[in-house]
This record gives C-alpha cells, structure tokens and sequence, in this order.
C-alpha cells in the first residue's frame, strides 16, 4: 500500500536526520519545520489518505498519528539534552569564584575621619550638635539678630517660626561653651541645610566641621598657622593656600581660606569659576558678642572659630565635579572609595 510506504519511508528519513541531530550537525528548529512544518513532509501524507479504502482510513489516520507523536517526542526530548548540554559548556570550573561585593564607606564620611584625625593631634576632640536647632543658636546666639541681613545670606528651611534645620554647624559652638569653661578644642562635624538652588555646586543639603579654639592669647596667627597645617596634613606639603577677608557675624576679623585647584581643563574653570581657587572654609576670631551670650569673659579669653565645607574638600581630593554626585547612592560611583 502506497501510503505505508510513504509513512516509513519518512520515518527512516527522519531517524537518520535525528542523528545527525544529536551530533550537532543540523539543528532541532530546521529538523521540526522539515517534518512538522505546514508545509513539511507529514503534510504531503494527508492527500495519499483520500485514495485509501475507507476501511482503512482509521488505521492508516493512527499510523501518520503515530509519527507525528514520534517526531515530537524525539524531537523534545533532544532539546533538554541540547540544552543541558550547552549549560555545561558554558561553566567553566577553572575561574575564580565570584567576589562577595564588600559596603564601602562613603567619601564625605572618610573626609571627615581624616579631618578628625588630623586635628586630635592637636588636641581637638569631636562634638555633635543636632540637625534641628532653634532660632536662637543658629542665628540670635551668634550675633545675629532677628532681620540682621546676614540671614540672608543663608536661606533658611524653617519647621515652625522658631525652630529651623541647622544652616551651619555654628550653633555647635554656642552648645559648647555653654556647658564648659576655656580652654576649649572641639571640631563639630555635621550636616546642614540651605534652601539653595541645585547645581554642580550647590545643593539643599551639604556637610560641615566648625573648628573652635578658645584660650588666653589666641590670635589671628594663630588662626593661620593651624588652618594652614591642616591644608598641608590633608593636600600634601606642596599645596597652596590664601586667605581673603570675609564677613561673618560671629568672627570679627572674618576670612575664607582657598586652596589652589587649577586650570588644567573645562571643568576646573567650571568649578572654581574661572580663578583656579576654591574657597574650603570661613573663619575668624570670636567675636566678643558671642562671648557675651555664653558668658565667657572677652577680656580674659579670645579663640578662633572655622566651618569647613567638607563636600567642596571631597571635590578637590578626588576629582570630582559634580556635588551631586555625593548624595545619590550611585553604587558605581560610591565603589571607588574603598
Ligand atoms: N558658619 C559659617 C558658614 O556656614 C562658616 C564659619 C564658621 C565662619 C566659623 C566663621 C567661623 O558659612
């Protein structure tokens, strides 16, 4: 019978492509479209059934059946030989195991250690303050008075309309000599807030040190001569460094200390707008104002006060030109400090 012999003939013929099959000869997709395709050889079986008697029409309907069920079967079980066969290639058992990826700490924070380490050899010790502080030690204390214009200078996120976020870590000092009497060495790092508008340069929120030192006899040299071993603990003994006079309420003479940065591309002259300088602090020595407002006698006592901006030094120690950088968990970025 005609069609019989067409039904084994293309089982011969596939078993014989199934085992080029399984030695990766042909593959399983051009096998499945060969025989099971709409146009494949199992289709050109289905005519020869209207020749057949109709007798033998269920009988011969089982054996292309049959086939068919052949074909599939063969064919998926050979697609999950393939495929774990492909997986084991793709293990290579002779490379490293896979690294644990590790926390790193974040660069403002090991700025700030460093700062910390280099002024406890000095005799500076730490102090923390709050982030929410009121009107009166952010502001009144430190000799700046309700609608002094100096307020401007700082735009303010107030809570309610005598509480606010800290705009400087300032109020830090008045905390202090508060509680204790001269001579005091205390850093108190922290982060502060300004309403500004977002830039490369600026941002709602950034982080400072307030550095202050009261005694008998302290003087401006005395300013310098401790700012500057600090730029040249922290820059390396080469860095250069200038003071220009400043205005802070709180200090009376007032400056800001720069640390030369360079011109060397377009975002050097983005960054330090055009001069090659970037300001890192304020400073100053205590005005007696705020001497009063804590109590400590400015006739027997002078000190000097520094707030420095750490994002502005984390900046300048590694290159980086962008603050926001800083603030927005970019696991890429945050991996380079170790
Ligand atoms: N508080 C000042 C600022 O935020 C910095 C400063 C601190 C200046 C201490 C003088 C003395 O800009």
């Amino acid at each position: 019978m005609q069609i019989k012999e067409k039904i084994n003939e293309i089982k011969n013929q596939f078993d014989s492509d199934f085992i080029l099959l399984s030695s990766d000869k042909i593959d399983k997709n051009t096998i499945s479209y060969k025989y099971l395709g709409r146009k494949g050889l199992l289709s050109t079986i289905y005519p020869l059934l209207s020749s057949c008697d109709n007798k033998d029409k269920p009988k011969v309907g089982k054996l292309i059946n049959d086939l068919k069920t052949y074909i599939d079967d063969s064919l998926s079980s050979v697609v999950s030989n393939q495929n774990s066969s492909n997986f084991n290639k793709t293990i290579d058992i002779t490379l490293p195991e896979n690294q644990l990826s590790s926390g790193s700490i974040h660069p403002l924070t090991k700025i700030v250690n460093e700062i910390e380490s280099i002024f406890q050899k000095i005799g500076f010790s730490s102090v923390y303050g709050s982030e929410i502080e009121t009107d009166y030690y952010n502001f009144e204390a430190l000799n700046i008075p309700k609608h002094h214009p100096a307020r401007d200078m700082q735009d303010t996120f107030y809570t309610d309309h005598s509480t606010l976020l800290r705009t400087h870590t300032s109020g830090s000092q008045i905390h202090h000599m508060e509680n204790n009497t001269p001579p005091v060495r205390i850093l108190s790092p922290g982060r502060v807030y300004r309403n500004e508008d977002i830039s490369v340069r600026s941002y709602c929120l950034f982080h400072q040190i307030e550095g202050l030192y009261v005694d008998r006899n302290v003087t401006f040299s005395d300013l310098k001569s401790t700012l500057e071993y600090f730029a040249k603990e922290f820059f390396g003994s080469d860095i250069k460094t200038r003071f220009r006079p400043s205005y802070f309420p709180f200090t009376e003479p007032s400056a800001e200390m720069d640390v030369y940065w360079g011109l060397n591309n377009e975002s050097d002259y983005r960054i330090t707008k055009g001069t090659g300088w970037l300001e890192i602090l304020g400073c100053g020595m205590v005005d007696p104002e705020v001497f009063k407002s804590v109590n400590y006698d400015a006739k027997m006592y002078s000190g000097f006060a520094f707030g420095l901006g750490i994002e502005r030094i984390a900046m300048l120690k590694y290159g980086i030109d962008d603050i926001r950088l800083f603030y927005n968990g970019d696991i890429k970025f945050l991996r380079q400090f170790k």
